[in-house]
């Protein structure tokens, strides 16, 4: 299993280097294993039996479900820079289901956020009973989860995580956090004391809208042990492919979270100007962490990097469906966090949004051509007033 915050370098160093002492050949850049089983010792007396230790624990590679070179690698450089033991799943919902499998409480507090996520509750209130309340309800107790996501899908606006901590842990609850929208080193869920972390690594740590794969993150190593257990039968490690692309992705990662972050804010602070002035009359509203303020937020995303994904509203439906079409640097597309810019009329994926929002994902463009490109596109949607 992964040790973390064993090496006092920069998150850019670490994403490069965490995983060197794990190289099992000369190859700088990490070859791609493809063998879902591995031949055991050829002498007789090396052959330690399952009786005799844990397989999981042990790391030693037997069968690809139970961890792989390259599982081992990715989940080396994400301790590292997630401040935890991290541990890879097929995707952030299976990371999710692995989590509310581990916990199994009588009542989850989940507020709006990923709808995705709101599908896997409703799953274990089928399975197990389990109840969704609203967050801060007096229902929530001992043994019981408090799920926040923060900044919050899609506007890009954050929650109170302190809050949220002082609230369930006074009740005997655990917290999870779902970081996605803000990865390190935009911020840190542990420093205000949370239980897990959770990440969909097919957005930012992904970052080329080529791989799906998840993350849960804790400090404690014996709940880490127990995540690897459980992720050895429920069968949700990623494939070879995947693991490989993201250990591939994650070389690069300050450069492009960084860029967006900063893009993001410029874009932020441009529509927004836009629309007090009057100068982007299709606009009616700009959600963003950067907007909001709340002194948790500074406090939360204390950096000054702001999430590079947030909504923006305009007046009627008809210009929100046709915006997209009009952008030459944005695709219309659902998901976020990779490389290239995203634009999703967000009632296409969402029901429980306004048919006026959109949802984007800044990339790693230049930042003035994207502007530029929102300016023709918000200036020739006035036709549609
Ligand atoms: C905030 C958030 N959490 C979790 C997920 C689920 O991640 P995945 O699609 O990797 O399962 C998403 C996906 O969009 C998300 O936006």
């Amino acid at each position: 299993m992964a040790e973390f915050n064993q090496l006092s370098l920069d998150l850019a160093s670490l994403s490069v280097h965490a995983d060197d002492d794990l190289t099992l050949v000369a190859d700088v850049a990490s070859p791609l294993h493809v063998s879902t089983t591995y031949h055991y010792e050829t002498d007789p007396s090396k052959l330690i039996s399952a009786k005799e230790r844990d397989i999981i624990s042990s790391g030693a590679f037997i069968y690809s479900r139970f961890g792989t070179p390259v599982t081992q690698r990715v989940e080396a450089v994400l301790s590292q820079i997630v401040h935890g033991h991290a541990v890879v799943y097929a995707s952030g919902l299976s990371a999710y289901t692995a989590a509310l499998a581990y916990y199994n409480p009588s009542h989850l507090a989940l507020a709006d956020g990923y709808h995705g996520s709101h599908g896997v509750a409703a799953i274990f209130n089928r399975l197990s009973g389990l109840k969704q309340i609203k967050p801060y309800d007096e229902a929530l107790g001992q043994g019981d989860l408090f799920h926040i996501e923060s900044p919050i899908n899609p506007t890009g606006e954050s929650l109170d995580i302190a809050k949220a901590v002082e609230f369930a842990h006074s009740r005997g609850a655990k917290v999870i956090v779902d970081s996605t929208f803000a990865p390190p080193p935009l911020q840190d869920p542990f420093e205000f004391g949370v239980d897990m972390v959770m990440h969909s690594a097919t957005k930012y740590f992904g970052g080329h809208s080529d791989l799906l794969a998840g993350i849960l993150v804790t400090k404690d190593p014996e709940v880490a042990q127990q995540l690897l257990k459980d992720r050895a039968m429920f069968g949700s490690a990623p494939g070879n492919m995947e693991t490989w692309l993201l250990l591939r992705s994650l070389r690069s990662y300050k450069l492009r979270v960084t860029t967006q972050a900063h893009n993001g804010v410029k874009i932020v602070e441009f529509l927004s100007k836009g629309l007090t002035s009057g100068e982007l009359p299709v606009l009616t509203k700009v959600y963003h962490s950067s907007l909001q303020k709340e002194a948790f937020v500074t406090e939360q995303l204390n950096r000054g990097l702001y999430n590079p994904t947030f909504s923006i509203e305009v007046k009627t439906a008809l210009i929100a469906k046709s915006l997209p079409s009009k952008l030459k640097l944005f695709h219309h597309a659902t998901s976020l966090g990779g490389v290239e810019s995203l634009i999703e009329w967000r009632a296409m994926t969402d029901k429980t949004v306004p048919d006026t929002l959109l949802r984007l994902s800044i990339g790693v463009e230049d930042v003035e051509d994207l502007i530029a490109d929102l300016r023709q596109a918000l200036a020739a949607s006035v036709d549609l007033l």
